[in-house]
């Protein structure tokens, strides 16, 4: 068996010995937004630490846990805290959350994330649906043997965030009365904030939004076949964009000031999505 798989398929048991629970829709939560699992109807956390095999994040901030329980009566796993790139694991490594989520049987996933703004109509507090991405910057999560368990060797991206889900998604913030913004995405891999003359180019390629994240996680799902929506929390401006420098600390103070609205839109997008 393919190395990977046995990773994952070590993991599996490892949580199938703890709880057997079938989520619908598999949540990721990103900055600001973490303590949103704690306010859902839980029927069991698994700390990452608990399950063998299974990376486990650094960054201040991020709690390392599954969340199993229910929103509006939907059945969902939430990751919170995720595992990024720039904490030095391999790709492969950075998505087996989001597998594993796939192979207890999501078929749904939310991904969201803090961004900061490429498009000058945004400001920060905005939230924005991905239309698409742009993952160039990072390399490929289906590099290596291909895990036919999962997918494809050479799986379709021409809809990564299905046109369902964004229907669904522009409904549930008219609903919660977001002025949602639309756009895509372009991953780096960070952990340092870009220079202008980087933003410049994410622009010059077709970005809305970049961040250090999502749309690793967003392939390794589509390949399962899994039907994706993603949103940022547009948290600042892009350097060189506004005026002063970037630090975490206003990231996630923007992230915190718009938490609310963020955890009624995903209330709202998993009840709409049923
Ligand atoms: N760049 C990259 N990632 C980010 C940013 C940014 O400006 N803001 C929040 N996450």
């Amino acid at each position: 068996m393919n190395v990977q798989y046995q990773k994952l398929a070590t993991c599996l048991e490892s949580v199938r010995k703890k709880i057997n629970f079938k989520p619908e829709t598999a949540l990721i939560l990103g900055s600001g937004l973490g303590d949103y699992a704690d306010e859902i109807q839980i029927e069991q956390t698994i700390a990452y630490t608990e399950i063998e095999g299974f990376p486990v994040s650094t960054v201040a901030g991020h709690k390392g846990r599954f969340v199993f329980g229910y929103i509006q009566g939907v059945p969902v796993v939430i990751m919170q805290g995720r595992v990024h790139y720039y904490e030095g694991y391999p790709m492969s490594d950075v998505v087996l959350p989001t597998r594993l989520m796939g192979m207890l049987g999501a078929k749904k996933l939310i991904l969201t994330n803090a961004a900061g703004g490429l498009n000058y109509e945004f400001q920060a507090g905005d939230f924005m649906m991905l239309t698409d991405h742009i993952a160039i910057g990072v390399p490929s999560p289906l590099i290596g043997s291909n895990l036919d368990e999962l997918g494809p060797r050479f799986p379709d991206m021409s809809q990564v965030y299905s046109e369902e889900f964004k229907k669904v998604v522009r409904d549930a913030a008219q609903t919660v009365g977001i002025s949602l913004k639309e756009g895509v995405y372009v991953q780096l891999t960070g952990p340092a904030y870009e220079t202008p003359a980087e933003v410049r180019l994410c622009r010059a390629l077709g970005g809305d939004a970049v961040g250090m994240s999502t749309a690793c996680e967003a392939i390794a799902a589509r390949h399962m076949g899994i039907e994706i929506c993603g949103i940022s929390c547009i948290t600042n401006m892009a350097a060189g964009m506004s005026k002063g420098t970037l630090n975490h600390g206003e990231v996630q103070e923007t992230a915190d000031r718009v938490s609310k609205q963020f955890k009624e839109l995903i209330t709202e997008i998993v009840r709409k999505s049923r």
